[in-house]
């Protein structure tokens, strides 16, 4: 795929934008003075601007993930890449985007916000890909095929090879969220991407590194991608605090960062074992995520029953393929216990 031109998917105004430059993308190094950019000169903790290029983030979080800096974009969660890559690829109105149904519900609000249109496409029952009819869903105004995997309610992998498929014949962008790879034992898309110009790989700091709440989320995909994400984002989109937190996390705790995975994926199948023998459950999908989708005899009922323990959690029956099914997220080993105590109970 080496004659990929990628220019000829980005919106015309995104190609031509002047970015917003700082002073300091313009000088390197280190100053003794910086009276450019109307901080409070007072040193304190954040008196100062992030480093809109996230050069020392990048260089960690490439390492870590077996990328190059060059590949990397850091964003305010991974729900702002998937708002970045519509605003750089999509022209409201005009080009469409690609979503198997049912998935994580930002790529359509997305999509919606921006005027993107969107086209839905069926997973099969067992929430594999339908590689033929999204191929036919695709027309010359489709720029993106949005793909989870593994796949948020279901929890499964999508098959490799349909997804190489789908890079090969498409010459839009596939992006695959993979906010749940750590809990799965399949590689990351991340060792394709010098293969195939047009992969973006998604994943987040909010599973397993538990930083759901600083907001910081990882784009990968070829350098000349990465370079029009970066035209178009928030120059400061990365505070800080987040920076020091994910850095702290990458450098000081890694490992209990791995033992709470390998824990929770434990937990997972232990969950599923005792799930299944509950009289009103009709099926625990397999997964490969941090939570289990469960089809019950009456979803709306124990949802409610849940609620009134001070259990909450995701009520899925209105979602593709999912009529009765609820989706629970692996807790530790004692908040496993209560649930299933309380299911037993119902
Ligand atoms: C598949 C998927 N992608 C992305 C996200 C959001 O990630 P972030 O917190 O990095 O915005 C979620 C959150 O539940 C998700 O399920």
């Amino acid at each position: 795929m080496k004659s990929y031109d990628i220019s000829k998917l980005v919106r015309p105004n995104v190609l031509t934008l002047q970015p917003y430059r700082s002073a300091r993308d313009e000088f390197r190094g280190e100053a003794s003075l910086y009276l450019d950019a109307n901080e409070n000169p007072f040193r304190s903790a954040y008196n100062r601007y992030p480093d809109a290029q996230q050069q020392n983030l990048k260089r960690t979080v490439s390492r870590l993930k077996k990328t190059t800096p060059e590949q990397t974009l850091l964003t305010h969660g991974s729900d702002e890449a998937i708002d970045l890559l519509l605003r750089a690829f999509c022209r409201p109105q005009v080009d469409n985007v690609i979503i198997p149904q049912p998935t994580y519900g930002m790529y359509a609000t997305c999509a919606a916000i921006n005027d993107v249109p969107v086209r839905e496409v069926a997973l099969t029952e067992d929430f594999s890909l339908d590689n033929s009819a999204i191929l036919e869903a695709v027309d010359a105004q489709t720029r993106i095929i949005f793909l989870c995997s593994p796949n948020n309610p279901s929890g499964n992998l999508l098959d490799t090879r349909k997804v190489s498929a789908l890079l090969r014949s498409f010459k839009g962008l596939v992006v695959i969220d993979e906010a749940y790879v750590d809990y799965s034992s399949a590689p990351s898309w991340t060792s394709e991407l010098k293969k195939f110009p047009n992969l973006v790989v998604l994943q987040t700091f909010s599973k397993a590194w538990g930083l759901a709440g600083i907001r910081a989320g990882i784009c990968m995909a070829n350098p000349e991608l990465i370079r029009i994400l970066e035209k178009i984002k928030p120059p400061y989109n990365m505070s800080t605090a987040a920076e020091r937190t994910i850095l702290h996390a990458i450098n000081r705790r890694y490992t209990t960062i791995r033992s709470q995975t390998t824990i929770l994926v434990r937990e997972r199948s232990r969950l599923n074992k005792a799930l299944q023998k509950l009289s009103f459950v009709r099926k625990v999908y397999s997964s490969e995520a941090n939570f289990l989708l469960i089809r019950v005899t009456d979803a709306v009922t124990i949802y409610r029953a849940l609620l009134d323990k001070g259990i909450v959690v995701r009520l899925r029956s209105g979602a593709l393929h999912c009529d009765n099914c609820l989706r629970i997220t692996v807790g530790t080993p004692r908040q496993n216990d209560r649930l299933i105590s309380i299911l037993k109970s119902l």
